[in-house]
């Protein structure tokens, strides 16, 4: 069987790869520092998972967490757009750095494939909708910035030493596990607590702005998928549902799901925001055998199901 590395295992999305992983009977080992990630994530696997505590920032650490592993899944890193604009030093050090360092870790030990978080913030504020891979980037926040350096390396090192990279731009996933007690975190995690809470969701703007919301299971399948397929080294992929909603449908939506009739309050838009964000999903469908199963409704019923969970757990 299979060996994989998830970075960021302990993490949000991590942690769902590394439940996939398991339930299709491949060995995983998970590199986190927690300083995001929750042993909670994991603890239902037991011993099953290794589990490394280390920050992608030293090589050291990362060429041990990388020995004897077949296929690489890096999500590791510091996801957030705002937290970027605040302190973009820190965001380098982990997006850039600690990518550089777990690809050279991987071309060392021959990993058989090397598939990397990318994000659809590389795109930036082109005006043209859908965005498709043939586009010329142009990220805006300093998070975009080192989410597209991340990729450019990637692609150099299948260019450079014939590593086996590809790149998945994710567009915004959601789902159970994203942390919601964060202001970095996504915006539906935050306005699904704020309204099981009886608080009102404070929305960036006037509320116009899209996104194309990708469920976390989506996400999941793509990255197995990247594992497997026959796809050149150094390609490249949308992953998202390929439909966008509003802020204010989002709000709309959520106030069903949880049964609340409060109204939203808005607030000035923040920098490095992007307008409107919606993937064209022919590549990834195409080449990789990707389709997201679950749709925005479904998914953002099985989220707020989860988090009303927590709460009953509490
Ligand atoms: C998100 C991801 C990023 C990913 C990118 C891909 C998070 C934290 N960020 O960035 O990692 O690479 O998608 O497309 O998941 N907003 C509000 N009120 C709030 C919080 C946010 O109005 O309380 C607005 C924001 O201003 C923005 C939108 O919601 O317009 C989405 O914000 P956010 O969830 O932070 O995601 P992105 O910035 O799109």
């Amino acid at each position: 069987m299979a060996t994989y590395l998830v970075t960021g295992g302990a993490g949000f999305i991590g942690s769902h790869l590394v439940d996939e992983i398991v339930r299709r009977g491949g060995n995983v080992r998970v590199l986190d520092d927690f300083s995001t990630g929750r042993a909670d994530n994991l603890a239902h696997h037991g011993e099953r998972v290794e589990i490394v505590r280390g920050d992608i920032r030293d090589l050291r650490t990362v060429m041990g967490a990388v020995d004897g592993v077949d296929y690489v899944l890096h999500q590791a890193a510091i996801p957030s757009v705002s937290r970027s604009v605040e302190d973009p030093l820190t965001s380098n050090s982990a997006n850039v750095d600690g990518t550089l360092n777990l690809l050279w870790a991987a071309k060392h030990h021959k990993v058989k494939r090397f598939v990397y978080a990318a994000s659809s913030s590389a795109y930036g504020e082109t005006p043209e909708l859908p965005k498709v891979e043939t586009m010329r980037e142009g990220p805006i926040s300093p998070y975009g910035v080192t989410k597209f350096v991340g990729e450019l390396y990637c692609k150099s090192f299948a260019l450079c030493y014939g590593l086996h990279t590809v790149a998945l731009r994710y567009f915004n996933v959601f789902g159970p596990r994203q942390v919601f007690d964060s202001p970095y975190t996504g915006v539906i995690a935050i306005f699904a607590n704020l309204l099981l809470d009886g608080k009102r969701p404070k929305i960036f703007g006037d509320g116009e702005h899209t996104r194309d919301f990708n469920f976390i299971a989506n996400t999941v399948q793509a990255n197995l998928r990247a594992c497997e397929a026959e796809v050149p080294p150094g390609s490249m992929y949308n992953i998202a549902g390929g439909k966008r909603i509003s802020l204010n449908e989002l709000v709309e939506i959520l106030r069903e799901l949880t049964g609340s009739d409060l109204e939203p309050i808005y607030a000035p838009e923040r920098a490095g925001d992007i307008k409107h964000s919606l993937a064209d999903i022919t590549r990834a469908k195409n080449e990789l055998g990707y389709k997201p199963s679950v749709d925005v409704r479904e998914g953002l019923a099985r989220t707020v199901e989860w988090y009303k969970g927590l709460r009953v757990r509490a």
